[in-house]
């Protein structure tokens, strides 16, 4: 079989892989420092960021034990899988054991270790999934590398995780892992979902007889779901959800739509967060934003009629690797954010970051990059039981970092405060510590109404003043345009009503 240079280079990109890591030392960056670090964004200032543990070999994924928080020990025990040793670590009452709690590689044909994911019933079973890179034997007799994706389980009995056993082999063998990620998740119905890569194979995703290059579901015991899209369709595997996907790096389930949304690592420029519709195609490698690694361009047109845009895109390329939506108590302000981590940034070594992306009910309307200043690949994001963020660097010397809030952040908003006084208008701390002024302007209409055209359409009569109180606490209806207004459900309604007020005065200026 002929390859292409570029097909040549991938594969040795790819192959690097399974080179011992230290062979690596002279691309990795540094071991982390000892922290902490103080930075500052645009809801918070001095947010801190921790070591909580380091020496994780190449950590991959994490779980928190449920039943192991404490008053004193909020965060509890929790769990890590090391890509390359196969090993899964266990993080006890503040302290990281030396022995690893499984070796796989003792057990499986395991190359790499992937994710781990609690069964939801973990707390009776004890059951603990994860997804991983099986070896076989080539076909073609050689001792060339010959693997696809597996799903095992093992139970938890709190020392060591026993009766192991394989759930599900996936039917993508090839000889090179592609992206060399399979991130997993249970869905609220119980059932598993989680990714098989691409492996460099350009007609394979879009091929409904092959699980390369997609999103697979099944039940528990690895068998296919009855209402799975191609379940009863001739010539299709049962277990695929959704294909055309590259390399899946994270799956998160919206917390207000209960939408399923996955993270993918695209080629230079191409990672995505897509919204998940079951037996939808996400168009690798037909259609994607992002180039060859040797810089051509897969397709001519970023979309092809017949497959899904993603919900989010990033170019340059920051090397997605985990995500997750902020659900905690923590950080009220960034409630329902999706974070998501970044390995590096346009292939430059040590730019890796943590991403913040903030949607309404449109779309995105915020990016923003924090912890650049470690220098680290950063690879997974999960929120603890405690709401506060917990994340693995990528790294031999991997930590599990915390991150703790410091003050809600004025400074910023202020700013905008400040040039309204400029303007003559009083009591603009009356807004101080909301965010009406991203949205809004006095005299000008940005994505809301201006303030004095709001003014100006309502008169100060008793029902209007109700009117405008309840679409600030609630959102807007529309009444402007296309646009409704998010609800503020953290406003009193004294301060809307004042709010308010302040707002119908300005027709009177
Ligand atoms: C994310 C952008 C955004 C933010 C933040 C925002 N607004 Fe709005 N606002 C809008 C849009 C868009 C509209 C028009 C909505 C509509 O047509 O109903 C609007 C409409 C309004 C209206 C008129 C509502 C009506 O029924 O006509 C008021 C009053 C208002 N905003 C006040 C506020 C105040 C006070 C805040 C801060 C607490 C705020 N807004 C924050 C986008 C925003």
């Amino acid at each position: 079989m002929k390859h292409s240079f570029a097909t040549q280079i991938i594969s040795f990109v790819f192959l690097l892989l399974f080179i011992p890591a230290s062979a690596f030392a002279q691309f990795a960056p540094p071991p982390i420092e000892n922290g902490p670090w103080l930075f500052n964004t645009f809801e918070h200032e001095n947010v801190k960021a921790s070591i909580v543990a380091r020496g994780l070999n190449v950590p991959f994924g994490m779980v928190f034990l449920p039943g192991t928080q404490t008053d004193e020990n909020p965060m509890g025990d929790l769990l890590v899988s090391e890509r390359q040793t196969g090993f899964i670590r266990h993080y006890r009452d503040g302290e990281l054991l030396q022995d690893p709690v499984a070796e796989l590689k003792l057990t499986f044909r395991l190359l790499q270790l992937f994710d781990i994911n609690l069964h939801p019933d973990f707390s009776e079973n004890g059951l603990l999934y994860f997804t991983w890179i099986k070896g076989g034997d080539n076909p073609d007799g050689t001792d060339d590398l010959w693997m696809t994706t597996a799903v095992s389980r093992g139970r938890w009995d709190g020392e060591k995780l026993v009766n192991l056993k394989e759930v599900f082999e996936a039917d993508a063998w090839a000889a090179h892992p592609g992206g060399a990620s399979s991130r997993g998740l249970f869905l609220p119905d119980g059932t598993f979902i989680f990714g098989s890569s691409h492996r460099i194979e350009r007609q394979a995703p879009q091929r409904l007889d092959s699980h390369i290059g997609k999103t697979l579901r099944i039940n528990d015991d690895g068998s296919a779901p009855a209402d799975n899209p191609f379940y009863a369709v001739e010539g299709a595997l049962a277990e695929i959800f959704t294909w055309g996907n590259r390399s899946v790096m994270g799956f998160a389930v919206h917390p207000q739509s209960g939408a399923v949304w996955e993270l993918e690592n695209g080629p230079q420029g191409g990672d995505e967060v897509n919204i998940l519709r079951p037996g939808a195609n996400y168009g690798w490698p037909l259609a994607t934003f992002g180039r060859d690694y040797d810089g051509t361009q897969f397709n001519d047109v970023p979309w092809v009629e017949g497959t899904e845009r993603p919900e989010v895109f990033w170019v340059p390329a920051i090397t997605v690797a985990g995500m997750t939506f902020y659900t905690g108590d923590k950080f009220p302000e960034w409630e329902n954010n999706l974070f998501v981590t970044s390995m590096m940034v346009g292939r430059i070594p040590g730019t890796g970051h943590l991403e913040r992306v903030v949607f309404n009910d449109n779309g995105e309307v915020r990016r923003e990059s924090m912890l650049e200043e470690l220098g680290q690949r950063i690879r997974y994001v999960s929120q603890g039981p405690d709401g506060l963020l917990y994340l693995l660097t990528d790294h031999v010397d991997g930590a599990l970092l915390k991150i703790e809030p410091g003050e809600v952040n004025q400074s910023k908003l202020d700013v905008q405060y400040l040039e309204l006084s400029e303007q003559g208008i009083t009591s603009p701390e009356l807004f101080t510590g909301s965010d009406c002024m991203l949205c809004h302007r006095v005299d000008e209409s940005l994505i809301g109404p201006s303030f004095q055209e709001i003014a100006a359409k309502y008169s100060t009569s008793q029902s209007n003043i109700n009117l405008l109180v309840n679409s600030i606490l609630e959102g807007g209806e529309g009444n402007w345009g296309d646009l409704p207004m998010s609800a503020h459900p953290n406003i009193s309604a004294t301060t809307a009503r004042q709010m308010v007020d302040q707002i119908l005065g300005l027709s009177t200026q």
